[in-house]
């Protein structure tokens, strides 16, 4: 869900819906805006695509310099125009982005005062107390203050007031929010690809600030509300990167841009032959590695789960952030906690984040958004170099994080004295050849396209891997439920026969992930497993591993011949071309799939 608010110079409502637009990608069910105009705060909203609310405006305008809007992903009460925000009583407009945690308690103080509710939302909460606190005689920023202040839990608020055409209030709370400074306007927004067209120059409040917006100035204060200063810094957003430059979707842009990317992290972290991560990155002082991150970016850590014990002989955990951070798990000395998040934003990853911090003796975050809060409140952070990632299903995101990862495994295996410098550095040549051997991968998208549109008919998907390709089969099963909306699950090759053989029929494509490397073999006996029962088998390897697959494979993808560690690399892109193309078929929303948010700052 995303946040934007403007105080501008020209008519807000065109402004708002564009910089909505800009933030689509967040994912989302319902929209709006609200502006003051002559003293009048007013709204529109509507359910599903923003095309819906551009629609609502052509026929009831809303007129006025200042306004704020937001994209809804619903948590609160279901998607429908009522509980699409903004949120606003005759006296305040609001927009929220985050869950509070107090809004029952909140509500029960409200209805002693004798205010009803219309909505089944936390945010008309926050709308009904700001006007309690005005109509109690209470100034504008007063009361946004004092309703900020009751308020539990994760958010990012902006309220608009009645009577007010050059006053904003925010407050961020766990939510990012970045401020736009424009020449003689304010803008805020959720990123700054939000305000990317309006302006460059961006001050990013900190966790706790609050902020009193005019058009000409800006008043922030921190969590004592002491009054602070917060950098103005120069925003360099690539446009191109927000924009489909020749695709049909941001998710095949994506898929596109590997190549390219992944070189960018590699030359960013391989340079004149040698790793160059930070010194105090020091992985002979570790005795365990705690890895902890949601959706795509777990499964990249549970990639390079394979990488850091099977290479630098270093234990590693795994955790979901969701179950991680509740669990409370002992941490003991000699532990190193990393969080991997593409967003740098996701709230139970960033949360867990914060419980490790009292625990752990290092934080180290694997970010592609440098200036999010998972990358601010690490000692070490280190980017991915992906670009901006539009597509809610993540693509470029978990190859540049397996590259980092990777280069992270061989560092460690180094220092550790699992690798010589000679082996290193074979290592690391192989490694470079990765934006080679995916632009051939990339080639072969015609003949996964037309499995793809075999596999389209499907209502089940087995996916299969061993060793470093059983995360990489949980990634093709996610992707391809996220987008083409299949059932799919992954499974580690050799657990097939303890239970999941019995969903085995002619209907069920069984895909397999497998390069011809020492457990070949032992797949190949996994296939026959399948075959045996009439399973159709969909085959990814290399050349020798199809002719070693023999007869009765229903389908096969051949890909380049691949060092082993590196194949989760290569293998990725086969998995979400799957995705993509039998999304395609299916004729689903592919950059927006439905139910899923990009970026998740609720619990
Ligand atoms: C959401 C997205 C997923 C993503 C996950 C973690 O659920 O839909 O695609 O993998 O969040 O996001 P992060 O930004 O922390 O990598």
């Amino acid at each position: 869900c995303g946040i934007i608010g403007i105080l501008g110079n020209h008519e807000a409502a065109p402004i708002l819906v564009d910089a909505l637009r800009r933030l689509e990608y967040r994912g989302y069910d319902s929209a709006g805006i609200a502006t003051v105009n002559g003293g009048i705060l007013d709204r529109r909203r509507a359910v599903g695509k923003l095309v819906n609310l551009a629609d609502l405006l052509v026929h009831e305008p809303l007129a006025g310099k200042s306004g704020i809007g937001h994209t809804r992903w619903a948590t609160h009460g279901a998607p429908s125009v009522k509980n699409a925000h903004p949120h606003m009583t005759g006296r305040v407009a609001v927009v929220h982005n985050g869950i509070v945690e107090n809004f029952a308690e909140l509500r029960a103080e409200l209805a002693q005062n004798g205010i009803g509710f219309v909505t089944d939302t936390d945010t008309e909460t926050i709308a009904l107390l700001a006007q309690l606190h005005i109509d109690q005689g209470m100034a504008p920023v007063e009361a946004a203050k004092a309703t900020i202040d009751k308020l539990h839990g994760a958010f990012a608020l902006c309220f608009l007031f009645e009577g007010e055409e050059d006053l904003i209030v925010v407050a961020r709370k766990g939510s990012p929010l970045a401020i736009g400074h424009g020449n003689g306007e304010m803008f805020v927004g959720s990123d700054a690809i939000a305000l990317a067209p309006m302006t460059d120059q961006i001050t990013y409040l900190e966790e706790g600030d609050w902020a009193v917006l005019t058009r000409t100035s800006l008043e922030i204060r921190d969590v004592n509300n002491a009054l602070a200063n917060r950098e103005k810094r120069t925003i360099q957003i690539d446009t191109a990167q927000v924009e489909k430059g020749g695709h049909k979707h941001f998710m095949s842009k994506e898929i596109a841009e590997q190549p390219s990317v992944v070189g960018n992290a590699l030359n960013h972290y391989v340079r004149g032959g040698a790793i160059q991560l930070p010194t105090e990155l020091d992985f002979t002082k570790i005795e365990r590695l705690t890895m902890v991150a949601c959706g795509t970016a777990y499964l990249a850590c549970l990639t390079a789960k394979y990488w850091f014990e099977q290479i630098a002989r270093l234990p590693v955990e795994v955790d979901v952030a969701s179950e991680f951070r509740y669990r409370e798990p002992p941490m003991t000395r000699g532990t190193v906690a990393l969080f991997v998040s593409q967003s740098g934003e996701t709230a139970d990853t960033l949360a867990a984040l914060r419980y490790a911090k009292e625990n752990a003796d290092q934080i180290v975050s694997v970010v592609n958004v440098a200036e999010s809060s998972i990358s601010r409140e690490a000692d070490i952070s280190l980017p991915i170099l992906a670009g901006t990632e539009i597509s809610v299903a993540s693509t470029k995101g978990f190859t540049c994080q397996l590259t980092v990862l990777l280069i992270m495994a061989l560092h460690a295996a180094h220092q550790r004295g699992h690798l010589t410098a000679e082996q290193l550095a074979e290592r690391l040549d192989q490694l470079h050849t990765m934006p080679g051997l995916m632009n051939v991968a990339l080639a072969g998208s015609s003949a996964v396209k037309a499995v793809s549109r075999k596999l389209a008919s499907a209502t089940d998907i087995l996916f299969l891997g061993r060793g470093a390709m059983f995360p990489l089969a949980l990634e093709g099963a996610l992707k391809l439920k996220e987008i083409s909306y299949i059932h799919a699950e992954g499974y580690a090759s050799g657990e097939l026969k303890h239970g999941p053989i019995a969903l085995v029929d002619k209907k069920t494509p069984v895909i397999v992930f497998a390069p011809s490397d020492a457990l070949f073999d032992k797949t190949i006996s996994n296939m026959q497993e399948v075959m045996a029962r009439g399973g159709k088998v969909l085959l990814i390897t290399d050349s020798a591993g199809a002719q070693q697959a023999g007869e009765g494979v229903w389908e096969t993808l051949i890909l380049p011949e691949v060092d082993d560690a590196l194949a989760p690399l290569l293998y990725a892109i086969p998995a979400q071309q799957i995705a993509y193309h039998t999304a395609i078929a299916k004729g689903t929303d592919v950059d927006q799939p439905r139910n899923l948010a990009k970026s998740v700052t609720v619990e």
